[in-house]
């Protein structure tokens, strides 16, 4: 399976061709809604106040509700555009986001409307092509789901805990939260420190955690190009506002002892199994059977409602830019149902589907 993500915010749609699915699967079309419904603005103070339905529309590759193994192109309209927001960004890059970075790749071509290709937006695309693949990977007892580990410092409990242990009914749970947190108090704190960054004309990053479970041990390889970090990497980092990953323990391990974050195996009813999964269900590039765990951080979203320092891109001289738009004050809780998308993609790759 391979996909292509195309459109820009402000232009008349986006969307994704998948291609190389397989045929004769039926797709639940409510399902996907649901999950594109889970990543869309929708009505929250959180969350940008650019109202879009994100209503899929399938142009090929599905007949009778089933794939027919040819490219799959999904569509989804723009249309709650305010491109005039826009006019400062195109000669006035904002810092911390890809308006410079696209204008010296594109040499000035870039629509820069709305983050053009760079906004956010295009990840209702993405979680199209992930719900797909989550549907194919739910048919092999494969579940993917992701909670808010952090926002702003304030921290959730880790999937890694004894109050609430990582299981597939655990992570369909998630999957139906509005905000999904392990621990209510804390996602209300968090809630509240994304409300005072936005009442400060700031914004707040944090991490995901996401977690697949029904993995089977051996998939992948040490190799570059097919172990398993680097390929479910690559596509995390293909999710706008990323900025780094960690599997298992992650940064963690740097201070811990091997006797402290070795998973010890032991034989249970004819399996291996291990009581702890400091790895995060990989070693050596290759699933051992265990969940498969990671973290990704997001940053603070860029684009905020104070004066900062940039550059003329006319003149070449130093400027200054107030950012204008709908923002979200933060991406992460947003980008939840991205990541488990970026995973489902992923976990195709790695079980070569
Ligand atoms: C769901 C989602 C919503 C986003 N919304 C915004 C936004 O409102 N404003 C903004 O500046 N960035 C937003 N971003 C992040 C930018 O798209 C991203 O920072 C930018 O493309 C630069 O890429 P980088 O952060 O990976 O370097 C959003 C990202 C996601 C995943």
């Amino acid at each position: 399976m391979r996909y292509t993500i195309f459109g820009e915010s402000h232009g008349p749609a986006i969307g994704v061709v998948i291609q190389d699915l397989p045929s004769g699967i039926a797709l639940d079309m409510e399902e996907i809604a649901r999950e594109m419904a889970r990543r869309a603005p929708g009505n929250s103070p959180l969350a940008t106040a650019r109202r879009e339905k994100d209503v899929p529309e399938i142009l090929s590759g599905l007949f009778e509700g089933q794939t027919t193994g040819t490219p799959l192109c999904a569509m989804i309209a723009n249309t709650d555009q305010h491109s005039g927001d826009y006019d400062d960004v195109r000669r006035y890059p904002r810092p911390g986001h890809a308006d410079y970075t696209g204008f010296m790749r594109y040499q000035g071509c870039a629509d820069h409307r709305g983050g053009g290709h760079f906004s956010g937006r295009l990840t209702a695309p993405l979680v199209f092509a992930g719900a797909v693949a989550k549907q194919i990977l739910a048919a092999e007892g494969i579940t993917i789901g992701a909670h808010i580990r952090s926002i702003g410092g304030i921290e959730d409990l880790p999937f890694a805990n004894r109050e609430k242990p990582l299981t597939p009914s655990l992570l369909r749970e998630l999957n139906r939260m509005a905000f999904p947190v392990l621990w209510k108090e804390r996602g209300e704190e968090m809630q509240a420190e994304i409300l005072k960054a936005k009442s400060e004309g700031d914004s707040v990053g944090g991490t995901i955690e996401c977690a697949v479970t029904g993995l089977p041990a051996g998939m992948g390889a040490p190799d570059l190009g097919e172990n398993v970090e680097g390929i479910v990497s690559r596509h995390v980092f293909a999710v706008p506002g990323v900025k780094a990953i960690g599997f298992g323990d992650g940064f963690g391990f740097a201070c811990l002892r091997g006797s402290q974050a070795n998973d010890s195996l032991r034989m249970r009813m004819g399996e291996v199994v291990s009581d702890t999964n400091h790895s995060g269900g990989i070693n050596g590039g290759i699933t051992n059977g265990l969940p498969l765990v990671f973290e990704v951080a997001m940053r603070p979203t860029a684009s905020i409602a104070r004066e900062q320092q940039t550059v003329d891109l006319e003149n070449w001289t130093n400027a200054t830019i107030t950012v204008k738009g709908r923002h979200d004050p933060c991406i992460v809780q947003r980008a939840v149902p991205v990541i488990e998308a970026a995973a489902a993609l992923a976990v195709c790759e790695v079980m070569d589907i």
